[in-house]
């Protein structure tokens, strides 16, 4: 397939993309958004991928939505044109995704990187809601993500504010899993896509719908889903492999069945 905005890789079983956008500091146009969100339909089908890299490669993450492309828009535009319907699709995804920080994650950037499921940050990342400045308000998960990752007085300041905060401030309060030098992000993110890459595919995918499901549900809910989930894993051969490796004393071999 051929990409206007972003470019398509894989390393083993991880499959990688790169928001490619430089001139622009990878800002979110939707074309962007709509191949990025195709590609990850396309890797979640794909048996032999089992975990994805996002980047935006070595200078910056994204600078959030174009704002060139909205500048001019209508709230009937917006609505009819749905917006926000790949967005939508993009937390549908079933693999793990882990997004690799360098630099700037700044509105719809953030958004996108807190729509990931881990996120390794370089030492000059910079997460911010910037839309207060811009007459708007974040729309693609900013002040319900934000609000839940880092709680409601940092994400009231960041969002009313627009003041960005700092990698080490992000992992002070747990918005990212770790901050390493901007030049071993993406060797950091990889490792951690292989280490998950290595775990059983459907106890995995399973494993990461009970903890977003946790976001949707009281916490009684959350825990009758998870018991259903558990059980639901011991029908998979990966669960007997996984059980019998560690009687044997060997490293287990999931299949993904
Ligand atoms: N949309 C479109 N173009 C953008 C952009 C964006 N979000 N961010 C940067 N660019 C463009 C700039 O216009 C500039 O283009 P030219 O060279 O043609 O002038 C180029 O990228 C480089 O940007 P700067 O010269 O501004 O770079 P800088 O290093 O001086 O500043 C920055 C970097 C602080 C991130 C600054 O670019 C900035 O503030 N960008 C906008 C950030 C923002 O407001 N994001 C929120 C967008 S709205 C949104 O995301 C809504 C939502 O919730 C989905």
């Amino acid at each position: 397939m051929e990409y206007q905005y972003i470019q398509v890789s894989r390393d083993g079983e991880v499959g990688r993309i790169l928001l490619y956008r430089p001139k622009v500091l990878n800002a979110l146009n939707t074309g962007l958004i709509s191949e990025l969100v195709q590609t990850l339909e396309d890797m979640d089908q794909d048996p032999t991928i089992r975990c994805i890299l996002l980047t935006g490669g070595n200078r910056v993450f994204a600078a959030g939505a174009d704002i060139g492309e909205m500048a001019t828009a209508t709230s009937a535009e917006l609505m009819l044109s749905n917006q926000f319907a790949d967005w939508d699709r993009l937390r549908r995804i079933k693999k793990p995704i882990v997004a690799a920080v360098v630099g700037y994650a700044f509105g719809g950037g953030c958004e996108l990187a807190m729509a990931c499921d881990m996120i390794v940050a370089a030492e000059n990342a910079r997460f911010g809601q910037p839309e207060i400045d811009l007459g708007i308000i974040p729309g693609a998960g900013g002040t319900q993500r934000l609000t839940r990752a880092v709680g409601k007085a940092r994400a009231m300041e960041m969002v009313l504010t627009g003041r960005a905060i700092t990698a080490q401030e992000a992992f002070s309060v747990g918005l990212v899993n770790s901050v390493v030098p901007a030049e071993n992000v993406e060797l950091e993110a990889m490792k951690l896509c292989q280490l998950v890459a290595r775990k059983a595919p459907v106890a995995v995918q399973l494993a990461k719908e009970s903890v977003l499901n946790s976001f949707d549900t009281t916490i009684a809910e959350g825990l009758d889903y998870e018991q259903k989930l558990f059980y639901l894993l011991f029908s998979t051969e990966d669960q007997k492999e996984g059980m019998q490796a560690f009687v044997e004393k060997r490293r287990p071999n999931f299949q993904g069945k």
